[in-house]
């Protein structure tokens, strides 16, 4: 049966404000209600980003990673910064996923569904809502879409023009992304594409080679066999997502669309919840009940069984397919005693899910002098040990979510290159949260498939 023929039902009692009802965190609070008007106007007649067709295609394909048949990535930058909508970092980083997503492929012979944390990642929840420095107290910054970083009471001050500004990022974003996907840069298979120098530094470098060198031949194989580069690997599904936090903007985005019944987000192909924002009375809860796309929540150490079952009957009462994918970030240490509890009481819905990791955000530290890092061997242990409970629940990990970059920064220590604390002053450039860079990146999807291997025996 096709999907618009199901008896699924819009969501009850939900309108496209009806979140407005709520109480809404980590909002910008605008001090012009006017000019905020203004802008969202503005925004509300502007094209969408995206396509409801495309954001159901992400369904299905979300709908066979919960049958087990694909491994989802999802990496991209902790925030995205308007000053870095730029060719080059936008073009290495589609390179790192794409190769990453071919190292996957490959070594776990199954398909991948790609989704980049871009075109839309402007949004910053913070602990607090007010910076103090030297005894001077300005409004956090909240992300490009709000307002910006340096601390000066202009730059601090919520500017809802910046949400117009943030939809054209987004959208030159996608633009560049498209035309890319479209233009055969997914042919990523010949070796001078990729940096491997790193590889020699790792105690698994053999292995590496190994699964390197694989992907080459497999790929000649099949050129030598039908005269052609397979069409699959010319042209790839890519898919957008962003932490859907600002309710306004998501709001102006979320629109109704000719032949198909309900709402859809087109801001984006898949949004999230953030941990900060995933309540049950929350205005996020609200809003992205009553929306068409595949939805993910952030579960962290703090969500409780219960919790994490109401919100599963809240975001997907019918038990569709492809709608709600859970994103746990446990940390290294804590994942053990928090993870299994939380996969039997998801399992006990009876709800089709996939569960897939961002071992990231549990993983956060400060050095002895105060910079925000994450160690690559937490970051390793946090996902292998996701595989392995998932494995003794009689779960599944169905993929990864990552904050990464295709550019050689230096905001996580270890890897393969053993960068330490004294590396980081090299090339920090991050405005939120580390990243692991392109080489980081790329020894990580390696050690997945190393991991995957391993599991299946
Ligand atoms: C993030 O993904 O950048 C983030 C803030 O994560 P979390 O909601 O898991 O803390
Ligand atoms: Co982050």
């Amino acid at each position: 049966m096709s999907e618009t023929l199901k008896s699924i039902a819009p969501a009850k009692d939900w309108a496209v404000d009806s979140w407005k009802r709520k109480e809404a965190l980590q909002q910008a609070r605008y001090d012009d209600k006017d000019a905020l008007e203004r802008s969202l106007q503005h925004l509300s007649e502007l094209p969408p980003l995206v396509t409801s067709w495309e954001i159901l295609k992400l369904r299905t394909q979300l709908g066979e990673a919960q049958a087990g048949k694909r491994f989802l990535l999802q990496g991209g930058d902790c925030a995205e910064i308007f000053d870095e909508c730029r060719p080059e970092i936008i073009a290495n980083r589609l390179k790192v996923l794409l190769q990453m997503s071919l190292v996957l492929v490959h070594g776990m012979e199954m398909p991948v569904v790609r989704i980049g944390r871009f075109a839309g990642q402007y949004a910053k929840p913070r602990s607090d809502d007010f910076e103090t420095r030297d005894g001077v107290e300005l409004p956090s910054y909240r992300g490009d879409l709000v307002n910006s970083p340096e601390f000066t009471p202009e730059s601090r001050r919520p500017d809802p023009e910046r949400m117009i500004r943030a939809y054209a990022r987004s959208a030159m974003t996608m633009n560049f992304v498209r035309a890319l996907v479209d233009g055969g840069f997914a042919d990523l298979h010949h070796p001078e594409y990729w940096d491997l120098g790193w590889v020699e530094h790792s105690p698994l470098a053999r292995q590496f080679h190994r699964i390197a060198d694989s992907i080459g031949h497999s790929v000649r194989f099949m050129e030598t066999v039908t005269g052609q580069m397979p069409g699959s690997v010319r042209r790839v599904d890519f898919f957008t997502s962003h932490e859907a936090l600002h309710l306004h903007y998501e709001q102006a985005l979320t629109r109704k669309v000719p032949r198909q019944w309900g709402w859809f987000n087109l801001s984006t192909h898949f949004p999230w919840i953030g941990m900060r924002t995933a309540g049950m009375d929350g205005a996020h809860l609200e809003m992205f009940r009553g929306i068409r796309n595949p939805v993910g929540v952030k579960v962290g150490p703090g969500m409780s069984p219960e919790w994490l079952k109401s919100l599963i009957r809240a975001l997907n009462p019918d038990d569709e397919p492809g709608r709600l994918v859970l994103i746990h970030r446990m940390g290294a240490n804590g994942i053990g005693d928090k993870l299994p509890g939380l996969i039997k009481a998801a399992k006990s819905t009876g709800s089709p899910l996939l569960w897939i990791c961002d071992p990231m955000h549990g993983n956060t530290e400060k050095t002895s002098t105060g910079v925000k890092t994450r160690r690559f061997s937490n970051i390793q242990a946090e996902l292998e040990q996701a595989f392995d409970i998932h494995a003794a629940s009689g779960s599944r990990l169905g993929g990864v979510h990552l904050e990464l970059t295709g550019e050689n920064v230096t905001e996580c220590i270890g890897g393969a290159r053993e960068l330490n604390e004294n590396d980081l002053s090299r090339a920090y450039k991050t405005t939120v949260d580390p990243r692991l860079n392109y080489e980081q990146a790329l020894e990580l999807s390696m050690l997945i498939v190393g991991k995957h291997q391993s599991l299946q025996g």
